[in-house]
């Protein structure tokens, strides 16, 4: 798949498979790469342009896959690397461009680096390539420095021959140092093992946090963030430091020995757009996710700010915008916009929204941010689910709970794993074809009446969230004014949203509690309801021709 004009991945919808939870072919519960390979037609239906697919790798599963013992090897669970293959070559034939997930911070406790590390004791070279140090005090006994596991609790585990290794995730994930070449050299065989297995692209897991300051100061203390006045990068030592642009300068050669669009799509939570655009440089990366986009609130000045400056920076250094609502990572979009209140979200820190929720609410709000989304230039990703407008599962019975914040914070967060329940395709009960009859019970349980929600019950009703994202799909890659680009804001009362794209498309979404009346169209294209007397409802978006 060679391109010919612009490459693909400027203006890519591009749908994020969480392994474990899409489809399961083996009846353990677990999802699969069998079972992806049984629903690439359902999402060459939907009209993806490429699929992101979560750690498949080898793994102990600390962190479900982000816990890596093997680069080259793909965990037993999900199936073998010629299976992986097999998924490559039928997406490819469907049209569909296949990117894991590499994860380069840290690796698994059990990766035979680490374990080597471990029996070789202090001072060895085998534990240069992670980071180990003595501890402070009398006795060595408090850790180096103050860093905090983003999962909670301290950054550092302590080993019985009294060294400290470093930890910014869970401890069964020793960050890795990459000041050391054979770390370098390491990764960079691990994405030609993979290119040349066909892969069109990775996404790079935490891609701010691989380079640390080398001398591990403390953190400075937190300050309070301001809700007023631009937003500024404060240096950090562990969080987006400069250096890390030379590691995927080297990348991005790796990637351009290879015939096709290579992509790379950065996750890296930045504290301005500026230091975001850093990661997509020509000689960098290509995209990276807009996280500024999926921490906005519902409220119309907030979105178009986020709009503007995005498009704004990124343009300058001549990358396309990426546009995500919800991911494995987050609350499901419909729990977060259903609440009323409005929360200050932090990167870099637990969210989880409060207050009473209205699914309908956040569900009309989720169908008029899909089209918000994918009317937008650039590219767009969309979360396993979010078509079938699935919500958070917020009442996962405690026992259940799998995520390692929810242990590692005291039981105070329950962490993840309510975005993260097995998808619902068919049937009138668990486990809703996600797995074969007479399965095992899915790893983590899906609501009742999620009948209701499945693909089955969808497809073909043109008033549910599935067909709404078809269509959408559909229009988009026929629109000629849709993908790359760029957009003209309209006029508008307050909190209406309106931009056009050339040639003759307007979309609309209407934040304010009053009907807003369209402007002069020749039809409307799509809605999440549908428009009566050209007046477009509260909490609603359309696509309009003009
Ligand atoms: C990224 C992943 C997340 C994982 C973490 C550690 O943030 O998206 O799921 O837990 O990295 O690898």
């Amino acid at each position: 798949m060679t391109s010919t004009a612009a490459p693909w991945w400027r203006d890519a919808v591009i749908y994020q498979v969480y392994i474990r939870s899409f489809a399961d072919s083996n009846g353990d519960g677990v999802g699969d790469i069998a079972g992806i390979r049984s629903r690439l037609p359902y999402l060459k239906s939907l009209g993806v342009d490429a699929l992101w697919i979560n750690p498949w790798y080898k793994s102990p599963m600390a962190d479900h896959g982000y816990d890596v013992a093997d680069y080259r090897e793909i965990d037993p669970l999900f199936g073998t690397v010629a299976e992986a293959e097999q998924l490559i070559e039928e997406a490819h034939r469907l049209g569909i461009r296949v990117i894991p997930d590499i994860v380069p911070n840290h690796t698994s406790d059990q990766h035979a680096w680490f374990q080597a590390a471990l029996a070789a004791g202090p001072g060895s070279p085998e534990r240069e390539r992670y980071v180990f140090r003595p501890g402070r005090g009398p006795d060595g006994a408090e850790p180096p420095n103050n860093w905090l596991s983003v999962f909670g609790g301290p950054a550092w585990t302590r080993l019985p021959d009294g060294e400290w290794y470093l930890h910014l995730f869970a401890p069964e994930q020793p960050d890795l140092n990459w000041q050391h070449r054979e770390v370098r050299a390491e990764f960079e065989s691990i994405l030609r093992f993979w290119f040349s297995r066909g892969v069109d692209g990775f996404r790079i897991d935490v891609a701010h946090g691989l380079v640390k300051d080398p001398e591990l100061p403390d953190l400075p203390p937190r300050r309070e963030p301001e809700s007023d006045g631009p937003r500024q990068h404060v240096d950090h030592p562990h969080w987006d430091r400069d250096e890390v642009h030379d590691i995927f300068r080297a990348w991005r050669k790796v990637a351009d020995e290879f015939p096709g669009d290579r992509t790379f799509v950065a996750e890296a939570w930045a504290d301005t757009p500026q230091r975001l655009a850093a990661y997509v440089r020509e000689d960098g990366l290509h995209t990276a996710f807009n996280f500024d986009f999926l921490m906005s609130s519902w409220d119309p000045k907030a979105l178009r700010a986020v709009i503007d400056d995005s498009l704004a920076v990124l343009g300058a250094v001549g990358a396309p915008a990426t546009w995500v609502l919800s991911n494995h990572d987050v609350v499901r979009h419909p729990s977060r916009y259903g609440r009323m209140t409005v929360n200050q979200w932090v990167a870099n820190e637990p969210y989880r929204p409060e207050g009473p929720l209205d699914l309908d609410l956040g569900t009309r709000r989720a169908r008029a941010a899909v089209l918000l989304m994918l009317a937008l230039p650039g590219g767009a990703y969309i979360y396993q689910g979010e078509e079938l407008g699935l919500p958070e599962v917020e009442d996962l019975p405690e026992p259940v709970l799998q995520d390692p914040i929810w242990e590692r914070s005291g039981h105070t967060d329950r962490g993840r794993d309510g975005c993260r329940v097995p998808l619902p395709w068919s049937g009138p009960a668990e486990p809703f074809g996600f797995s074969p009859d007479g399965a095992a019970a899915p790893w983590l349980p899906q609501p009742a009446d999620w009948s209701e929600r499945s693909v089955e019950t969808q497809s073909g009703d043109e008033t549910s969230m599935l067909e709404l994202y078809r269509r959408a799909l559909r229009l988009r890659r026929e629109h000629p004014a849709l993908g790359d680009g760029t957009l003209t804001w309209l006029d508008t009362p307050p909190g209406v949203l309106v931009f056009s794209r050339a040639p003759g498309f307007v979309c609309a979404v209407n934040l304010s509690p009053e009907p807003y009346r369209l402007p002069e169209h020749a039809s409307v294209l799509l809605s999440g309801d549908p428009v009566e007397n050209g007046l477009l409802a509260p909490d609603d978006a359309a696509w309009l021709a003009m």
